[in-house]
Order: structure tokens, then C-alpha cells, then sequence
């Protein structure tokens, strides 16, 4: 069977060169095993065959839960929808958004089909996950969750960000909602809030 199977909701330009896809295995293969767990540039990735078996999908993500690690590759799939088996986080495979806020979206990767074998781009697609982890800090102290603030704070430093920034925006958040951050500099006089965000500043000093 000869099936071309894309993910066609990213633009042409972002997709990998040639040599950065992975082998997985030929598609007739992928659908009898529905999962299999290849070996990405710096993470396991699962790549899911899925759907009617007449024309199949094919989906890949990070294989590890983004709410505490679990393997993915041992939920389950049914309508297109991933479920974590240990806290039932559920994700839409195609996109990798969750459907429940407590975990995180999980990364998705780029497939292909040529000549009758499965290939998965190296690296998971690109998005800025700057902006992603800033939405999801916010997110976490929105909802209270110490977890997911932790997890976002890591993410938003190994990615470079700088600590002034994610202090300047938990304390707008805590400004914005009556949660006076006390002890930093301006807090008490009213120095910092939306219009004059002066924790940087203050920091430099
Ligand atoms: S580790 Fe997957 S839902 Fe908690």
C-alpha cells in the first residue's frame, strides 16, 4: 500500500531537511503495532498509526508526558485522542494540545510517508517556547498549581529567558490580582505596577 500521509497544518517552509527525518518503520508494520518509540535527536518519540484502517493517520509526539514523565506509549488511543494511564491527561495526537490543564500540551513532530515507509522529523515542530511557556506560567498561577508554575519557570530559564523578566511577570500577576508581592523592591510604595513594571530595574541595582 502506498499511502502519503502529512501533517498538513504546518507551512511548507518549516519543514525539516531531508536529513533530519528519522526511519521508523515501513506502514504496514506501524499499523499492525499502532505504536512504536524511536529515538529522536534528544527525546524518545512515539509515532502512532491511528484511525480508520482504510486510510490511516499517522501522528507523532514527545514520548514523554508533560505532566510527570510517563511513557506515552503505554495509554491508549481512541478517536484521535491519547490518554496518559497514570493521572488520564488526555491530548489531541494530531496537534498534541491537552485537554486537561493540569498537564501540558505535549510537543508533536513532523511525519511522512514515502514509498510505503514512515519517517518522523528529528526534532519536535517548531514553535517559540518562549511564548508557550510564558502562557502556561500564567496559566499555572491562574489556576494555583505550584507544578505547572515550577515546570514553566525551569522551561522559560533553560530557554534562555531572563530571570527579571519571569520575576517582572509573576509580580504583575500578583499586583494585577490583589496579591501584593511584598517583598519585592516598589511592591509596598506602588513604584511597581502595570503601566511602570520597575522589578527589572530595581533588580539591576
Ligand atoms: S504522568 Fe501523564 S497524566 Fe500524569
Amino acid at each position: 500500500m502506498t499511502t502519503t500521509i502529512e501533517n498538513l497544518s504546518r507551512p511548507p517552509a518549516a519543514r525539516p531537511e531531508r536529513d533530519q527525518w528519522i526511519h521508523v518503520a515501513p506502514l504496514e508494520e506501524l499499523c499492525r503495532r499502532q505504536v512504536m518509540v524511536v529515538r529522536g535527536a534528544d527525546r524518545p518519540i512515539a509515532v502512532y498509526a491511528h484511525g480508520p484502517e482504510d486510510a490511516p493517520q499517522v501522528s507523532a509526539v514527545d514520548n514523554r508526558c508533560p505532566h510527570m514523565g510517563f511513557p506515552l506509549h503505554r495509554g491508549t488511543v481512541q478517536n484521535g485522542i491519547l490518554t496518559c494511564h497514570w493521572h488520564h491527561a488526555r491530548f489531541d495526537l494530531c496537534s498534541g494540545c491537552t485537554f486537561d490543564l493540569f498537564a501540558d500540551d505535549v510537543p508533536v513532530y513532523d511525519v511522512e510517508t514515502r514509498d510505503g515507509e514512515v519517517y518522523v522529523a528529528a526534532h519536535p515542530r517548531q514553535t517559540d517556547p518562549g511564548e508557550r511557556l510564558r502562557r502556561r506560567l500564567r496559566e499555572g498561577m491562574e489556576q494555583n498549581i505550584s507544578l505547572i508554575q515550577a515546570k514553566s519557570i525551569i522551561g522559560l530559564l533553560k530557554a534562555g529567558v531572563d530571570y527579571r523578566e519571569i520575576v517582572r511577570q509573576v509580580a504583575l500577576f500578583g499586583l494585577k490580582n490583589s496579591r501584593l508581592v511584598t517583598a519585592l523592591p516598589g511592591a509596598q510604595t506602588g513604584s511597581i505596577n502595570e503601566t511602570n513594571p520597575t522589578v527589572g530595574a530595581n533588580l539591576d541595582e
